[in-house]
């Protein structure tokens, strides 16, 4: 969703921006624009299209001048994505300029309010009723014309505001969409996300909703919706400078897999303790773990696939009954809810709209919140009762890989903690578990060792037309993953099937040649699905594998193997999705598409 950088300070402003801006274009957009004042004259450039056409529109940013400026990627909501319609917006002198993410979901009525007293629109946008109100209610105090303005508007927005009879001074403005203010050597920026401004400032404030931001080169003033100073806290981000990089790597997608290694250990380091699992942020909620009746698992896309296979974790080793939702249902369904009843949200970004709301449905009931949550400082983080960090790192590409194998290890490592504290899982058991999480680094370096054999098969099927994958229990949650793996990046269409559930009709889709992806680890249903690989073979598929080491047999039915490394029944999800990322990797890239930039997606989606 919509990319937003602000700078000012000592330094030229554009090439901060553009900088800046290249670093969010992850989120997706679809038209990017700046505007920068020098003193005198406040200027802008914007184009519909990738950033490069700003880049080269602006000669780099040299024909921007000045220190201080606001910059804007936009992913169209309301209005095409055409020049007129990409931020900045201004009022009508050209004086007041305004940069945002969100929805002003009452900007039809604001906008016939302020027509009925003259002022013309240039847009479709809701954004731009900001601008006109800003100049409307404008008293010559920015802050004070900001909260009028805010008191007016309803919906979500993260702001950027420069008014140009206030030189030097940069105001932001936030309410349920994210936004972030780095304090500087030679100036101070503002940002949707931390990669935007790591290069210059690991400290940052997170600015919370309905408070409103004063900066300028030196300083850095909050206030609340009430005009009134507040203090918040200084943060300093962690993050390697180098980790919002590609690293030589053609895409992030590629970079970000290759690094799930890494990334499994620092999630399951810090909670793995002399053979025990323990989770510092759950230390006051023994009560909680030991008493849950049931656990709602709420998310979106990915994030809910790791969600399903949380909850065969889960219900397997703790028996503790598990329902995976997604949020954009759960949030709308007044859910109902007993005692003792537990809510985890999983999302990578911590932002998705979705699901952030669906953690405020749940704690307006009362129900204690856990957030899976990859984004340090998100807002999810803020709402949330405990935050389980997954130490992903940032995550570019907008397919997610390394934060979906860090969600799925959280899952893994709760399962272990429930079901000890509930008397499921003795420490014999514990110990064993622990080893094989241990383990699951080398083992996922392993099979990412193994990728150009993945490449050249899917080389083989990059015009497939449709893809199936198949598979049963915790091998279904895997297929949904790899399913939408596929046809995220590579625009293939791509289902996945509980492999019982094939003969009940989609069986009639499979072709000669249809390629079928067999995912078979779980002992226990392997010759069930052997038996829905040779239905489908015997109706023409062509069948891609993914199984356990010592299941060579399968090589009679399916035409390309995977085998995967020993680990546990359980565990088995972390190996199996690897070849699967790569496959859909592979296709899309051989198709030669915009791996990282997939059509139509936002890595971050901050509306519903
Ligand atoms: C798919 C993908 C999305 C996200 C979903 C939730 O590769 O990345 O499906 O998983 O949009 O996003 P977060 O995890 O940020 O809440």
């Amino acid at each position: 969703m919509c990319g937003i950088v602000g700078y000012t300070g000592k330094n030229q402003a554009a090439p901060i921006l553009l900088d800046g801006l290249s670093k969010l274009e992850y989120r997706g957009y679809d038209s990017a624009g700046m505007a920068v004042f020098d003193g005198k004259t406040l200027r802008s450039e914007k184009t519909p299209g990738r950033l490069n056409a700003l880049v080269e529109m602006t000669h780099d940013g040299k024909l921007l001048p000045g220190t201080l400026g606001i910059g804007h990627t936009r992913w169209a909501t309301h209005g095409k994505p055409t020049r007129a319609n990409a931020h900045p917006h201004f009022n009508a002198a050209g004086t007041v300029a305004v940069v945002h993410n969100g929805i002003i979901e009452n900007y039809l009525d604001i906008r016939q309010r302020m027509e009925k007293k003259g002022f013309a629109f240039k847009s479709d946008t809701d954004t731009e009723t900001l601008a006109v109100m800003l100049d409307y209610y404008y008293t010559g105090d920015p802050v004070e014309t900001i909260i009028k303005v805010l008191h007016r508007v309803t919906g979500s927005y993260a702001l950027g505001i420069i008014f140009a009879d206030h030189p030097g001074e940069l105001y932001a403005a936030r309410k349920d969409s994210p936004l972030i203010v780095g304090k500087g050597k030679d100036g101070n920026y503002i940002a949707s996300d931390v990669p935007a401004i790591l290069k210059y400032t690991r400290d940052v404030y997170y600015i919370e909703n309905e408070e409103i931001a004063k900066i300028t080169e030196k300083d850095i003033v909050f206030f609340n919706i009430d005009a009134e100073e507040i203090k918040p806290e200084l943060h300093t981000v962690e993050w390697d400078v180098n980790a919002a990089d590609k690293g030589g790597y053609e895409f992030y997608m590629m970079k970000e897999m290759s690094e799930q290694p890494k990334v499994l250990r620092n999630t399951c380091e810090p909670r793995m303790k002399k053979g025990s699992i323990a989770f510092e942020e759950l230390s006051k909620d023994a009560d909680i773990i030991k008493k849950a009746s049931k656990i709602h698992i709420v998310a979106c896309g990915s994030a809910y696939h790791a969600g399903m296979t949380g909850k065969y974790v889960i219900e397997g080793m703790a028996r503790i009954p598990v329902e995976v939702e997604l949020a954009s249902e759960f949030r709308y369904r007044d859910p109902v809810y007993t005692d003792d009843e537990i809510v985890i949200a999983v999302s990578q970004s911590g932002e998705t709209a979705d699901t952030l709301a669906a953690v405020k449905e749940a704690k307006a009931h009362g129900v204690p919140v856990w957030a899976i949550v990859n984004a340090t400082g998100s807002s999810m983080t803020r709402e949330a009762d405990r935050t389980l960090y997954t130490f992903a790192g940032p995550e570019i590409s907008v397919a997610t890989t390394k934060a979906y194998s860090a969600q799925i290890a959280v899952f893994y490592m709760l399962a272990i903690l429930f079901a000890k504290e509930r008397g499921q899982l003795d420490a014999n058991e514990e110990k064993s578990y622990v080893e094989d999480l241990k383990r699951l680094p080398e083992q996922v370096e392993l099979l990412l060792g193994n990728k150009e054999r993945v490449q050249k098969f899917a080389n083989r099927y990059i015009s497939a037309r449709d893809v199936y994958y198949i598979g049963r229990g915790l091998d279904y949650a895997i297929a949904l993953e790899a399913s939408l793996k596929l046809k995220e990046i590579s625009y293939v269409h791509a289902e996945a099937y509980a492999a019982g559930e094939l003969k009940h009709g989609t069986i009639s889709l499979i072709e000669k040649n249809t390629l079928v992806t067999a995912i078979v680890t779980q002992e226990a249903l392997y010759d069930k699905t052997i038996s829905n690989i040779v239905e489908v073979k015997s109706r023409g598929a062509f069948v891609m594998a993914v199984t356990n080491v010592g299941h060579s047999e399968i090589e009679e039915n399916a035409d390309f193997v995977v085998y995967i490394p020993t680990t546990n029944k359980y565990f088995a999800n972390s190996l199996a999705i690897i070849p699967l990322q790569l496959f859909a990797y592979y296709v899309s890239a051989g198709k030669g598409y915009d791996v990282d930039h997939p059509r139509n997606l936002a890595k971050s989606v901050t509306v519903e």
